[in-house]
């Protein structure tokens, strides 16, 4: 059977759970600019067990962004498995259960979740295994280097994750103490797409076309996974898939990125809470990167009072860039 991550490339580009970042208006944007696969935000299998709206709502996922993972984290088997059958029951468009071995913070690895589970690696093939029997969808995992430079364990944990049914692997080449700094280490990832017989997703510092190629050239990795690389530049899956498929790139100009970034606010005020607005302010910030006037843009979007004020002051920010 072909994972659900493979069906539209034999190598797939995918866009990262990110939490406060990869919703579902994100997430379709992505897919409509070329991405493979997409994963929800991570979402807590012990907040979903004690019935938190919130978390529920992450849960959420629409036709237009499919197919696309349920990111779950959390350290007790027992609960992973029902919260992994509850989605697989309920949620009929998911396509695969990921689960977060390698979430950095400390709010979640102080619980012994995200990557506290690479310290303990026994609980961590308890738990997928536990996902895995109790899931009638693939069941993957994404983990780190490992915990800090004296306890780097990629490939053992790999290995324990494809013994416990994993169906994929994703690696992020950086240890938990290095959070998102410094370079990620291509060859630990290298050592990990050896070390298994099940596809491993590369993950860490893809911010361009070249950065894509070299992590498929140097780790042998079967996809890749771009996070920060696609805040607010969902193009740059236009630009990696033409890269791969050897096709012609023309970079879209400033004011055709602002339309994206439109479309992403309306979508957003349409589909979420309009109160929630200030959680654009970083988008808008993100997407205008570099453009002529942005900062004089951020300044304002950053004291906008009303998502009608903030609408404006994009329109007027692309409309400028015309
Ligand atoms: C704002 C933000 C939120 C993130 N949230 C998650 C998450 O919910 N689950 C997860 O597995 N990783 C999460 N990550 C980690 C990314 O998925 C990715 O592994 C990491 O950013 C390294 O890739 P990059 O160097 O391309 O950014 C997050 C990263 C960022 C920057």
């Amino acid at each position: 059977m072909t994972l659900p991550v493979f069906q539209k490339h034999d190598k797939p580009v995918v866009l990262a759970p990110m939490a406060g970042v990869s919703d579902s208006v994100f997430r379709r944007i992505c897919v409509e600019h070329g991405c493979d696969f997409t994963y929800t935000e991570m979402v807590s299998a012990k907040g979903l067990l004690y019935g938190g709206r919130k978390t529920r709502e992450l849960l959420r996922i629409s036709p237009g962004e499919l197919p696309c993972a349920v990111q779950l984290f959390g350290s007790d088997p027992e609960i992973v498995a029902d919260m992994v059958k509850m989605i697989a029951d309920e949620c009929p468009d998911v396509s695969m259960i990921d689960v977060n071995m390698g979430c950095p913070m400390p709010k979640i690895t102080g619980n012994g979740e995200g990557s506290a589970l690479m310290r303990d690696v026994p609980r961590a093939a308890a738990v997928m295994s536990a996902a895995v029997s109790a899931s009638r969808l693939p069941v993957s995992c994404k983990f780190r280097k490992g915990w800090d430079d004296s306890s780097v364990n990629a490939v053992e944990f790999a290995r324990a994750m494809e013994e416990s049914g994993a169906s994929l692997l994703t690696v992020h080449g950086r240890t938990r103490a290095q959070f998102y700094h410094g370079p990620a280490d291509r060859e630990i990832i290298a050592r990990a797409v050896q070390a298994v017989s099940i596809p491993v997703l590369g993950n860490g510092d893809i911010f361009s076309a070249d950065d894509a190629e070299e992590m498929l050239e140097k780790t042998g990795c079967a996809g890749i996974m771009v996070a920060r690389g696609a805040e607010g530049d969902p193009f740059i899956f236009d630009e990696i898939r033409a890269r791969l498929d050897g096709a012609e790139y023309t970079p879209p100009a400033d004011f055709e990125r602002m339309n994206e970034a439109i479309r992403h606010a309306e979508g957003f005020l349409a589909e979420k809470d309009p109160r929630l607005f200030p959680e654009l302010r970083k988008h808008m910030s993100w997407y205008s990167k570099g453009m002529r006037g942005a900062i004089e843009f951020r300044r304002a979007v950053n004291t906008a009072r009303s998502p009608q004020e903030l609408l404006d002051l994009i329109y007027a920010f692309r409309d400028s860039l015309i």
